[in-house]
């Protein structure tokens, strides 16, 4: 792809689906809202609270870095495939760390997170190839 050229079929078509699931973390954010104001046994789980804010924070801020790697990715030497990789990783993060923070003490009683909470290391490890596979590509482009 030539720097400075219109996006990619397939970088454009996920950036329309990642607009279109943002007011989903919005939605997530008004939830929130109504627990803290509405529900006091909310606030009463710290862990629960800490984890699920944890969640809203990482989908809605993960949401924008795959959308802000899609402005990059077609520029970045790399095969088709590892940008199939890229474009993929950064949004599966934003899926892998939210559900390891929300259904790991889904309970409102729970004391400490389930096995569940592991989904966010394995959100980490994807996290971490996606970036990583990005940056060396994009250092690669030398016109
Ligand atoms: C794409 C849109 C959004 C993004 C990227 C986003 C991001 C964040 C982040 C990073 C935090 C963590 C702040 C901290 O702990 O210092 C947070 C917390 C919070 N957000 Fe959002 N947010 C979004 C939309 C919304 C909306 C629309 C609402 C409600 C109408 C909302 C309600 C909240 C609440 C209540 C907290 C605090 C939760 C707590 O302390 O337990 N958010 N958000």
């Amino acid at each position: 792809m030539v720097p400075g050229a219109a996006m990619s079929a397939a970088s454009r078509r996920l950036a329309g689906i990642l607009l279109i699931l943002i007011p989903t973390v919005a939605f997530g954010g008004t939830s929130l809202l109504t627990l803290l104001i509405n529900d006091p046994r909310y606030t009463e789980n710290a862990l629960r609270q800490d984890l699920w804010r944890a969640g809203h924070a990482h989908a809605g801020v993960l949401l924008i870095l795959a959308l802000v790697t899609l402005r990059y990715v077609d520029e970045a030497t790399l095969s088709e495939r590892m940008k199939h990789v890229v474009r993929h990783a950064i949004p599966a993060a934003a899926i892998l760390l939210p559900a390891a923070f929300f259904l790991s003490v889904l309970s409102p009683g729970a004391t400490e997170p389930n096995a569940l909470i592991n989904l966010a290391y394995v959100g980490f490890a994807v996290l971490s190839v996606g970036l990583l596979a990005l940056g060396v590509g994009l250092l690669r482009n030398r016109p």
